[in-house]
Parts: structure tokens; C-alpha cells; sequence
């Protein structure tokens, strides 16, 4: 029997000041004018488009993705969240992060956000080093960077979340470590580290960049960097993110826990867990910018609408829970799927068998060999082989 999880909202807001060489998600670089007001009238449409999907339900945290999220000024996302509390329930204290490209911070502005109700603030740092955040053809540098978590923690802002990636071009063991280092000087409540992927249909992918770091490297700065992240009070509780006790990030709790959330905006994804048709549904929207603000409000905004049918659903539970360091309950992969535990008796037989996957006081966790063979771990969960979304955070639009 499925039982309707959180939900969660996601507002991808599309524009970047330039388009990063390694970037696949649906940003696209601004030229001239934007229209925020138009762009903030249509999240709304859109918005109400998809309210009969949540008919009753609670919000439990607000994400702004993007793209640039901090290029849209602090009006029009005051204007957004008062629309949208409006027509869905807020939980009370619920989390509304804003994503930030430190590039576009401007003195006032943060105080404007918190005004508006945005509480975490996430930024793309990336590197502290200057030669690799050029070599990222990133629009700031570390001066830019440090200049930007001091304005949003002196507007107030106490959940900031810093974004670093490794294993970058001419990045050495040291040059990683020290990253690590600078980000957690800046007292931050959360680090995410990611490992620098060339992405199919990027620059880096048709031209890759010269002295990118080999595997085993790339290995090793994740184990230095995971152990200074730990020595530093940051607890790991999924492949990529850290907190500190408490600051784990709502939002993306709910995707790996298999939440519902509902994707407003131009290429946004939603899923939703439709108790009356005991159904789970996957809608995106036309990722287009221009072509999404044009229809926004209709039928005609949406990319595609997928009912995920039964057989799929042990393999897109585990593609996210299996993410998390605290794995999942049985009951949960019950609710949450409406299959009953026998459904993976056998793929979790074998997980086990391989010391891939343990038990532990009701929950199933990876163990730190099946951390290490995480697509491994998940394929065994594949029934009905359909099309692959990968394994990054489901927001990616
Ligand atoms: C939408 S961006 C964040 C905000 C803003 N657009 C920025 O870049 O400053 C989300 C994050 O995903 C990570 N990311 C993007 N492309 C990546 C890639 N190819 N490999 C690894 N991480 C990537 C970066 O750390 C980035 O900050
Ligand atoms: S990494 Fe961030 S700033 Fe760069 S293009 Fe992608 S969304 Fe825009």
C-alpha cells in the first residue's frame, strides 16, 4: 500500500551569467534583460497547474536550484514564496534554500533574501584556488568567494551550505586537502564535495581538460578529504554531502528517502505519490526557458508525465536511499514503493551475500566495501530496465 511521503518543493530558476564548461544542467547563459517578473508569474501558472497533485499536503522545505538562482533579486523570490504559501500549506520553520553562484553576491542583497523567508543559503564554491577555478571557467575567485559567505553570514544567515568539487584539472593531493581546509575555516553548517564528472554533452566531454587527476587519486583526495571533513565535526551522510549534527539538508533527504516533491520552472522534475490511484508518478517540464514561460500554466508546459510501473520501483527506491550513509527501513521501502519486502528478497540476499549491504536494528545499510560499488549495489535492483537517469540528486533539471 503506497502512503503519500513529505513533500518537498523544487523552483529551478534557469540563468547563469556564463555557461561552466563541465555544467549539464538546464542553465543557460543570460543575454540581456531577464524577465524575473515574467518568470515569477509563470512559476506561479505553473504552479498552480500542479496543485490538484497535492491536494491537502504539507510543504516541508523549498529549494531554488539552478542554474543561478541569486541572479533573480530578492523581490521576486519574496514574491514566488508568498504565491506559493498561498496555495499549499507551509510546515512551520520549514528549510528554503537558494542556490548561489558566489560571482553574483551583492552587498544588501542577502538581508533581502532572509527577508523573504529564504533561511539556507548554498553556494557554488567549487575550489579556493584560483588556477582551477579559471581552469573551471568560473566567474569568481576565492577573494570573491570568501567576500560572499562573510555577506550572507553577517546578514544572518547561520545554514550555509558550500559547494567544492575535486579531483579537478592540475589539482594535486595538497591543492584538494587545502580546499577542504579553507571551506571548513569558514565555519559552514554543511559541505557537499563532489567529484568532478565530464558529463556527456558538455566542453569538457568533447574536449577534455589537460591533467585531470587519474582514479587513484581521484581516490585518495576523497579519503583525505572525508577524513579532515570528519576531524572537523562534518558528519558524511551521503556519497557527497557533509553536516554538521543537525544540519543535514532536508531537501535532499526527501529525494534520497524517496519523498515526493513537486518541479516547478523550466525543466524541473517532480514525483508524486498519488494515494487515490495507488500510483507514483515522474512529470518534467519543457526545459526550454523561453519554450516553458510560453506555456507555463497549461498542459502544454509539460515535457512528459511516467507512471513508474511496479517492477521499476526496488531499482529507483535504491538508486536513492542507497546514497545515504543510514540506508533504509523495510517499512519504509513498503510505504513508499507499495511493494511488499519479498519483492527484494533476492537482489538483497545477494547484496549481503557479497557484503555489499548489512542489517542493522531494522535497517539496511551499505557497508563501506558496498559504498565503493555503489552502481553495483543498485543494478542488482533492476527488474524492468528502462532508461537511466544516473544516480545525481533528483533536482537536476
Ligand atoms: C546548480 S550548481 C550550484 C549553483 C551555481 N549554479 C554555481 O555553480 O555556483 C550545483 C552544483 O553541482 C556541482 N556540479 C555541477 N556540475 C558538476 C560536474 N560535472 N561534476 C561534479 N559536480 C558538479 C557543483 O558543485 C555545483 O555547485
Ligand atoms: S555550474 Fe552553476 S554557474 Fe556554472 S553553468 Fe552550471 S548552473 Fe550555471
Amino acid at each position: 500500500m503506497l502512503i503519500p511521503p513529505p513533500l518537498s518543493l523544487y523552483v529551478h530558476l534557469p540563468w547563469c551569467v556564463r555557461k561552466c564548461p563541465y555544467c549539464d544542467f538546464n542553465s543557460h547563459e543570460a543575454r540581456g534583460a531577464l524577465p524575473f517578473e515574467g518568470y515569477v508569474d509563470a512559476l506561479l501558472a505553473d504552479l498552480d497547474h500542479d496543485l490538484p497533485l497535492a491536494w491537502g499536503r504539507t510543504v516541508h522545505s523549498v529549494f531554488f536550484g539552478g542554474g543561478t538562482p541569486s541572479l533573480f533579486p530578492a523581490a521576486a523570490i519574496d514574491r514566488f514564496l508568498q504565491g506559493a504559501s498561498a496555495r499549499l500549506r507551509f510546515a512551520p520553520g520549514l528549510e528554503i534554500t537558494l542556490e548561489t553562484n558566489p560571482g553574483t553576491a551583492e552587498h544588501g542583497r542577502f538581508e533581502d533574501y532572509r527577508a523573504a523567508g529564504v533561511n539556507r543559503i548554498s553556494f557554488g564554491i567549487q575550489s579556493f584556488d584560483d588556477g582551477c577555478l579559471r581552469r573551471l571557467g568560473r566567474i569568481h575567485d576565492s577573494a570573491d568567494a570568501e567576500a560572499a559567505v562573510g555577506l550572507a553570514q553577517d546578514a544572518g544567515f547561520d545554514n550555509l551550505n558550500l559547494d567544492l568539487m575535486y579531483a579537478l584539472p592540475g589539482q594535486s593531493l595538497a591543492m584538494a586537502e587545502h580546499d577542504v581546509a579553507r571551506a571548513v575555516a569558514l565555519s559552514p553548517a554543511h559541505i557537499s564535495h563532489y567529484q568532478l564528472t565530464l558529463e556527456p554533452n558538455t566542453v569538457f566531454a568533447a574536449r577534455p581538460p589537460q591533467g585531470l587527476p587519474d582514479d587513484d587519486l581521484a581516490w585518495d583526495m576523497q579519503e583525505r578529504c572525508q577524513a579532515l571533513l570528519a576531524a572537523a565535526g562534518y558528519r558524511q551522510y551521503e556519497v557527497s554531502a557533509y553536516a554538521r549534527p543537525g544540519r543535514e539538508c532536508a531537501h535532499n533527504l526527501n529525494y534520497w528517502r524517496f519523498g515526493d516533491y513537486l518541479g516547478i520552472g523550466a525543466g524541473a522534475h517532480g514525483k508524486l505519490t498519488l494515494g487515490g490511484e495507488q500510483s507514483i508518478l515522474r512529470r518534467w517540464k519543457l526545459k526550454h526557458p523561453a519554450a516553458w514561460l510560453t506555456a507555463a500554466g497549461s498542459a502544454a508546459a509539460i515535457g512528459g508525465d511516467e507512471r513508474i510501473a511496479e517492477p521499476r520501483r526496488p531499482f529507483e527506491y535504491m538508486l536513492n536511499a542507497l546514497r545515504l550513509l543510514e540506508g533504509f527501513r523495510l517499512d519504509d521501502f513498503e510505504a513508499r514503493t507499495g511493494l511488499p519486502r519479498a519483492a527484494i528478497a533476492e537482489p538483497l540476499a545477494a547484496a549481503r551475500a557479497r557484503g555489499w549491504l548489512e542489517a542493522d536494528g531494522g535497517r539496511i545499510l551499505p557497508t563501506a566495501l558496498g559504498g565503493r560499488f555503489g552502481n553495483d549495489v543498485i543494478q542488482l535492483f533492476l527488474e524492468a530496465r528502462g532508461p537511466d537517469r544516473g544516480i545525481r540528486p533528483a533536482h537536476d533539471a
